[in-house]
């Protein structure tokens, strides 16, 4: 099949480059750009590894052609921290509140949070994990990952309060 330019931005950064239109969102990160964060739990849209921001929505990056990623903005977690290096406090409060075990979903985890936040930005644990239910992990048992996010909201929410 011919290939096409895909223009992009991804992690603040644009992306221009040839892929066949009909290769998964995905393998275009993980293979093309060699962003290895988001990975391939399923394929079959289940479980949530390959989470990724879109135009301000969490996608499965293996529910989409790369091609229709054309001119979108993705973030993956190689862009949750901030430029210097610093941790994001979602970063931070998984390593605090021991939010993985493998890390295989993490990722995806992290970057779905990371969005939930955005979209509410002081959620209940209730809240939380009905905002999580698309990403399974089969490690943790979910109890250290509601924490740490919520541990992460308190975190940002003060930040706010102070800088407000
Ligand atoms: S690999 Fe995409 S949902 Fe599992
Ligand atoms: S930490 Fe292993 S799958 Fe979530």
């Amino acid at each position: 099949m011919s290939k096409m330019h895909i223009k992009l931005t991804v992690n603040g950064r644009p992306v221009d480059a040839l892929a066949e239109p009909r290769m998964l969102l995905i393998h275009f990160l993980r293979e093309q750009l060699s962003l290895t964060g988001p990975h391939v739990g399923c394929d079959t849209s289940h479980c949530g590894a390959c989470t990724v921001d879109f135009n301000g929505k969490s996608v499965k990056s293996c529910t989409m052609f790369v091609a229709q990623a054309q001119g979108g903005e993705v973030k993956t977690i190689e862009g949750v921290a901030a430029a210097d290096g610093s941790l994001h406090p979602l970063q931070e409060a998984f390593r605090e509140h021991h939010g993985l075990q493998c890390g295989f979903c993490t990722p995806g985890m992290i970057v779905r949070a990371y969005r939930l936040l955005q979209e509410n930005p002081n959620p209940t644990e209730a809240e939380i994990r009905i905002g999580i239910a698309g990403n399974l992990c089969r490690c943790t048992g979910y109890q250290n990952i509601v924490k740490a996010i919520r541990a992460a909201a308190e975190r940002m929410n003060t930040a706010k309060e102070a800088a407000a």
